[in-house]
């Protein structure tokens, strides 16, 4: 499948790709993953230069993009929001000028959805946006990538999300169904379901006769012959002072063996963008022993891809930046 019209082009949502494109990018992935396995890069960004700019911490959007922009030729450099200190300093607008016209492609991590747009309006350079409160399209291209390794054909393919079902996962996940067809399950209680008008009208421009979009709060109706169970935190970067409440309305929710038993399914994977909280090993879940979204049982176990995932964030780092900046 060629199609290449993404020269040029950034990756903000991912309401900006077709579904030909989305898949265009996982068989370019596919491809440079299997050419690293055999120990060959391909230098198709030598002489770039990459800016990665995070204005919330990252270790594997960061870990991706630079080994990606390294493996493909390019140079990237880091930056953090103390060193730029947008809109404090100087306005986004002329950050995203002075960036646009020494790199040649930009990854940006920040807040509101409009100031990544406003970055990329302004940069005149690809821009990519490696997470903002409302959408996380890199990591899905990676989740995609492990999907369609795990099942083929991703047309029709159910896949239950559980948590916080209007987070920047949830709502990736579903223009990624109305795409491509996925049969998406959000599995969440009432306070935490997606906007049913934006889910409305994801559907109506939907790319494919099988897409689905279905919110419940009942695990039966979610798991029902679901190939992949989709875990991520319950709170999200910047929403720490929510914890409590959280905690309490998902934790009937946490992942289980006994809630992939619902799938039915022995084939069936459980993925999560990570990080997780799985075992009492960090400081938040010493403090939150109830924040574990998932079982170690589960997140340790047969049915995991987890860090297939997780690698697969720079399987398609590269993909994306080879097609958006060299074509
Ligand atoms: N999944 C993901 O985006 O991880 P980081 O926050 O570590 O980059
Ligand atoms: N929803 C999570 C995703 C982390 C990769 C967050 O925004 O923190």
């Amino acid at each position: 499948m060629t199609i290449s019209g993404l020269k040029g082009r950034s990756l903000l949502s991912l309401r900006e790709l077709s579904g030909d494109e989305i898949r265009e990018l996982l068989a370019k992935a596919a491809d440079l993953k299997e050419r690293t396995a055999l120990g060959v890069n391909v230098p198709a960004l030598a002489g770039k230069n990459i800016a990665l700019i995070f204005l919330k911490p990252s270790t594997r959007t960061r870990v991706s993009f630079v080994v990606a922009s390294t493996q493909s030729g390019a140079h990237p450099e880091i930056f953090n929001g103390d060193d730029i200190r947008f809109g404090v300093k100087e306005s986004v607008r002329d950050i995203a000028r002075v960036f646009g016209r020494v790199f040649d492609g930009i990854m940006f991590r920040g807040y509101e959805h409009a100031t990544v747009a406003e970055f990329a309006q302004y940069a005149g350079v690809p821009v990519w946006n490696g997470l903002c409160d409302s959408y996380h399209p890199t990591q899905v291209l990676a989740d995609l990538l492990t999907l369609r390794e795990n099942f083929g054909d991703l047309e029709g393919l159910p896949l239950t999300y559980v948590g916080d079902g209007r987070n920047n996962m949830a709502v990736t996940l579903a223009i990624a169904a109305a795409k491509l067809g996925l049969d998406l399950r959000i599995l969440a209680p009432k306070p935490l379901q997606p906007d049913p008008e934006l889910i409305k009208e994801l559907l109506a421009g939907r790319e494919s006769e099988r897409a689905r979009v279905l919110v419940t709060e009942s695990p039966e109706e979610a798991l029902s012959g679901s190939a992949c169970v989709y875990g991520d935190v319950w709170v999200s970067m910047g929403e720490e002072d929510q914890t409590q409440e959280r905690i309490d309305l998902l934790r009937d929710l946490k992942v289980t063996s006994d809630l992939m038993a619902l799938t039915g399914r022995e084939d069936s994977i459980y993925l999560h963008c990570l990080p997780a909280f799985h075992l009492l090993d960090t400081e938040t879940a010493i403090a939150h022993p109830d924040i574990r979204e998932v079982d170690d049982e589960v997140f340790e176990g047969a049915q995991s891809r987890v860090f297939d995932q997780s690698e697969n964030r720079m399987h398609t780092a590269k993909a994306l930046m080879q097609l958006t900046i060299a074509g």
